[in-house]
C-alpha cells in the first residue's frame, strides 16, 4: 500500500465494501428466484473470477498469437489469463453508459479468437445482436458475469448468452474465495479441478469468519475464532520455513483484491467452505436486499448536485454487484467521501494500455464512484452512507 492510500484511510470504515457472513443469510426464504449463472447446465467452482476467465478461453481454443477481444472497460484481472495463453488483448470501445460499441466490435470481430462481453455492475449487456454478430464472424463468446451473478435479459438467463459464462461467486457472497465457469452450451469436462490443501481451506474459512467480526457481525464467533488463528498462525510459520517466496503462497491473488493471475490456482477447487455458503444462503434474500438498497442510493441521490445514476432506471431482473454513480468532478468527491469513511469501488481503474482505446471508458474509470448495495448492509450503515453523501455533495449537514 502506498503512503497516499495510507493518508486517505478513515479511521473507521462506515460499513463494509463487501458482503459479510450474517446468520440471517442463512434463513430459507419462499418465492421464485432470479436465474443465476450457477444453475446452468454445465459449471465448475473454481478460486476466481479470472481463473473462470481462463479456463473459458482455454475450452474456446485460444493459441498464442490469437486475438482475444476485451471491453476498453475493463478491471486489470481481465486482460491476464488472455496473455498467458500467449494471445494478444485487443481492446473495442464501449458507449458513455458503457453498453458495448457495435459499430466497434463488429469491426473487429473478424478473425478474432475470442471476445469478452461485461455485464457492468449487474446491469445487462443488450445480448442478442453481440450473439448474432458472433455467430456471423464464427467468434466464440464469453460473458464475463463477474458482477451479474443473477438475472436475466430478454427471457435468457445470464450466463446463457455467451458459449462460456465466467463469475466471481465472492463478489456476492461472503466467501474469501470463489468463480465459476458455466456453460449452458458446451461440456466441461475438461475442467478437471483438485482441492488447494489444507491452509487455503482453513485460510477460507477463517478470513470469511474474520472479515465479519471486524464489521462487527457474528462477535461469539471472535471468541471462538481466537485458538484456531493462534494455531493457523503456528502451522503456517512451520510450513513456510525454508520454502521459496513462490511456494509460500496459501490463496490466489483475487482473494487478496491484487489484480494478479496465477496459473498454478487455474486446476483448484472453490474452498469447501466457500462453496458451503454458496449453497446454504439463501439467494431470495440476496437478490431482494440488493435491489432494495440500490433503490434506497438511487433515491437518496436523487436531485443531488453533480451526480447521477450510471443508469435511469435498474431493471426488473437485474442484481447489481455496486450502485454505480457517476460523478462531474470524480476526485475531490471520492477523497472526501473516503475521508468520511464512505467504502468505494472504482472499477476500471488502474486502466493501463486501454486508456488510449477509449475515451467513454476513460471516463467511466475516472467518474464512477461505486457504492455498496450489497445484502448485509444494515439499515443503519445504509443511512449513514446516505447521510455522508448528502453532507458531501449537497453540503447538507447530516
Ligand atoms: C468485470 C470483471 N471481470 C472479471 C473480474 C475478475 O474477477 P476475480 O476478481 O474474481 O478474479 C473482475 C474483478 O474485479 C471484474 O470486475
Amino acid at each position: 500500500m502506498v503512503a497516499a492510500d495510507l493518508a486517505r484511510r478513515p479511521a473507521r470504515w462506515l460499513a463494509p465494501l463487501a458482503p459479510v457472513l450474517e446468520w440471517r443469510a442463512f434463513v430459507p426464504h419462499r418465492g421464485a428466484c432470479m436465474p443465476c449463472v450457477l444453475d446452468l447446465r454445465q459449471r465448475r467452482l473454481v478460486t476466481s473470477g479470472r481463473m473462470a476467465i481462463g479456463l473459458a478461453l482455454q475450452a474456446m481454443g485460444v493459441q498464442p498469437g490469437g486475438r482475444v477481444l476485451i471491453p476498453a472497460y475493463h478491471s486489470a484481472s481481465m486482460v491476464p489469463p488472455a496473455l498467458h495463453l500467449g494471445a494478444r488483448a485487443e481492446f473495442y470501445r464501449v458507449g458513455a453508459d458503457a453498453a458495448v460499441d457495435l459499430d466497434d466490435l463488429a469491426a473487429r470481430l473478424p478473425g478474432a479468437s475470442a471476445v469478452m462481453v461485461t455485464h457492468y455492475f449487474g446491469f445487462p449487456q443488450s445480448m442478442a445482436p453481440i450473439r448474432t454478430l458472433c455467430d456471423l464472424h464464427g467468434v466464440p463468446l464469453l460473458e464475463d458475469c463477474a458482477h451479474s451473478l443473477f438475472g436475466s435479459h430478454g427471457g435468457r438467463p445470464l450466463g446463457a448468452w455467451g458459449d462460456y459464462a465466467a463469475a466471481s461467486t465472492m463478489k456476492f457472497l461472503p466467501s474469501f474465495d470463489g468463480g465459476c465457469i458455466a456453460s449452458a452450451h458446451h461440456r466441461l469436462d475438461s475442467v478437471r479441478l483438485r482441492s488447494a490443501g489444507l491452509l487455503f481451506e482453513a485460510k477460507a474459512a477463517y478470513r470469511a469468519l474474520e472479515r465479519s467480526v471486524e464489521h462487527g457481525r457474528l462477535r461469539v464467533a471472535a471468541l471462538l475464532l481466537a485458538l484456531p488463528q493462534r494455531a493457523l498462525q503456528a502451522l503456517w510459520r512451520w510450513r513456510k520455513r525454508g520454502l521459496p517466496p513462490a511456494q509460500q503462497q496459501v490463496a490466489p491473488a483475487a482473494s487478496d483484491n491484487g489484480f494478479d493471475y496465477d496459473p498454478q490456482w487455474l486446476d483448484k477447487r472453490s474452498a469447501w467452505f466457500s462453496r458451503a455458503l454458496l449453497a446454504l444462503s439463501s439467494r431470495q434474500d440476496l437478490c431482494r436486499r440488493r435491489r432494495r438498497n440500490y433503490l434506497a442510493l438511487e433515491q437518496a441521490v436523487h436531485g443531488l448536485p453533480g451526480c447521477r445514476p450510471l443508469h435511469a432506471a435498474l431493471p426488473e431482473h437485474a442484481v447489481p454487484w455496486v450502485f454505480p454513480l457517476l460523478v462531474d468532478d470524480p476526485e475531490p468527491v471520492f477523497e472526501r467521501l473516503q475521508a468520511a469513511g464512505v467504502p468505494l469501488v472504482r472499477f476500471g481503474q488502474p486502466m493501463g494500455a486501454a486508456a488510449d482505446a477509449c475515451a467513454n471508458a476513460r471516463d467511466l474509470a475516472q467518474r464512477v464512484l461505486g457504492l455498496p448495495c450489497h445484502q448485509a448492509l444494515s439499515a443503519r450503515e445504509l443511512d449513514a452512507i446516505v447521510s455522508a453523501l448528502r453532507n458531501i455533495l449537497a453540503g447538507t449537514p447530516p
